[in-house]
């Protein structure tokens, strides 16, 4: 294990588009304190990508190699599970990609593998919660400045993909090989913050298109209706087969309106809360007057290279960990629990049985007819392509 007087020597499973991307961050020097020892990747060209460390092409060797301290897994998702309860069993501290998993029993089956305490540390690549965007909104939730919230409507079709993108990756956009579409995906990153932010709903009721922009057989377009226990309600919208397409999160409090969208957190607030005003007035017409609140954020923070320093920071120093794996079940039981409703037709009532989505997927996975093209390689600057 790494100690505070030497750095921790990561490993890398998956040297892919996301994969290589953190290999030359580490690299390049920009996450001090850790040195990439090893990468491993079961393709020998990906492998070459990344000449400077020790290379595998068997996960299991690198793990059990003593080579690294830590592993970050950028593989297809379902192997988040298997080869991330391989290398916790292993004692490594584990930073696990987005979603940590494809389905909520996968989930526990994964955080269930973490025994070792918090000296061993286990994140969840959620690059998004580092926004000063969403995590000045968090801070207004939980100051109390938004007053209860009624109602959260998101609508993130920003995630415009191509043909050329599902035909880039045999694993992508199929049951058995990703085990979703948009929502495994894309959305994690939303779905993540949106937990993040409002906590858990307890109904959802959704609509899917499956295949509706794209040659695939899973979904590219979803919109989701969510009901908390307190009344609220939330709309969740989002595709890759819209373009330009919008990135609005629009939140509506009894103290006002806050928006985030193009670059711009704007607060509407209402001087006296919306349903006392209601109650009081002795006017027909009348709505409580708003103060415009300037809320300057600048920025999108530091993304992945903030969420991989804040793990080497946590494993030499102790530093508390902006996205713990173990929250990263709650992502994918809301995108676990959209999809069932879309699948059924029908409303359903949170939390999910994870074996009963588990088998929904499975029975999917078996009667799925589709015929992935072939596959296509290409080499892109992808800088602009992990956020919206
Ligand atoms: N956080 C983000 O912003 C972000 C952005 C893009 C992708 N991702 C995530 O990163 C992960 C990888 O996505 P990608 O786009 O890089 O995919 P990719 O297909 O480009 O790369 C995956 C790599 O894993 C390798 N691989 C697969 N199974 C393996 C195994 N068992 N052992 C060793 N190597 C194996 C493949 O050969 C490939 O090189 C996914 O979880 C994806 O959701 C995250």
């Amino acid at each position: 294990m790494a100690n505070s007087n030497s750095d921790v020597r990561l490993g890398i499973i998956g040297i892919g588009n996301m994969g290589s991307t953190h290999a030359r961050n580490v690299l390049d020097g920009k996450i001090p304190r850790c040195r990439l020892t090893a990468i491993c990747d079961a393709v020998e060209s990906n492998r070459d990508r990344v000449p400077e460390a020790k290379a595998f092409s068997d996960p299991s060797e690198m793990l059990r190699s003593g080579e690294i301290d830590a592993v970050l897994i950028a593989t297809p998702h379902y192997s988040h599970t298997t080869l991330g309860i391989e290398a916790l069993e292993a004692g490594l501290h584990v930073l696990v990609e987005k979603p940590i998993s494809v389905h909520k029993a996968d989930c526990e089956r994964l955080i269930a593998a973490h025994r070792g305490g918090p000296k061993q540390v286990f994140a969840a690549m959620f690059n998004q919660r580092t926004d000063p965007h969403y995590r000045k909104v968090r801070q207004l939730i939980r100051d109390g400045e938004l007053g209860a919230i009624r109602r959260v409507n998101w609508i993130i079709t920003k995630w415009f993909r191509t043909e050329m993108y599902y035909a880039s990756g045999g694993w992508r956009a199929t049951w058995k090989g990703e085990g979703g579409g948009v929502l495994l995906n894309q959305c994690p990153h939303q779905l993540d913050l949106f937990q993040w932010m409002f906590g858990m709903p307890q109904k959802v009721r959704a609509f899917c298109g499956f295949g509706r922009h794209h040659d695939i057989e899973v979904e590219d377009e979803v919109t989701a209706y969510l009901e908390y226990a307190d009344g609220a309600n939330g709309i969740f919208i989002t595709s890759t087969g819209e373009a330009p397409g919008t990135n609005r999160l629009e939140i509506t409090g009894e103290r006002g309106r806050l928006v985030v969208e193009e670059d711009r957190l704007s607060f509407l607030r209402n001087e006296t809360p919306m349903t006392e005003f209601s109650r009081r007035s002795e006017f027909s017409f009348g709505r409580p007057p708003v103060w415009d609140v300037n809320i300057p954020v600048r920025g999108h923070g530091g993304q992945h290279n903030e969420i991989l320093k804040n793990f080497v920071d946590a494993i030499v120093d102790g530093t508390e960990l902006i996205a713990p794996a173990a929250e990263g079940i709650h992502s994918v039981e809301l995108a676990n629990a959209i999809l069932l409703s879309a699948f059924r037709d029908a409303s359903v009532e949170l939390p999910i049985e994870g074996a009963e989505y588990e088998s929904a997927l499975r029975e999917r996975i078996e009667n799925s007819t589709f015929q992935k093209k072939e596959v296509r390689r290409v080499e892109e600057d992808l800088s602009n392509s992990f956020n919206t």
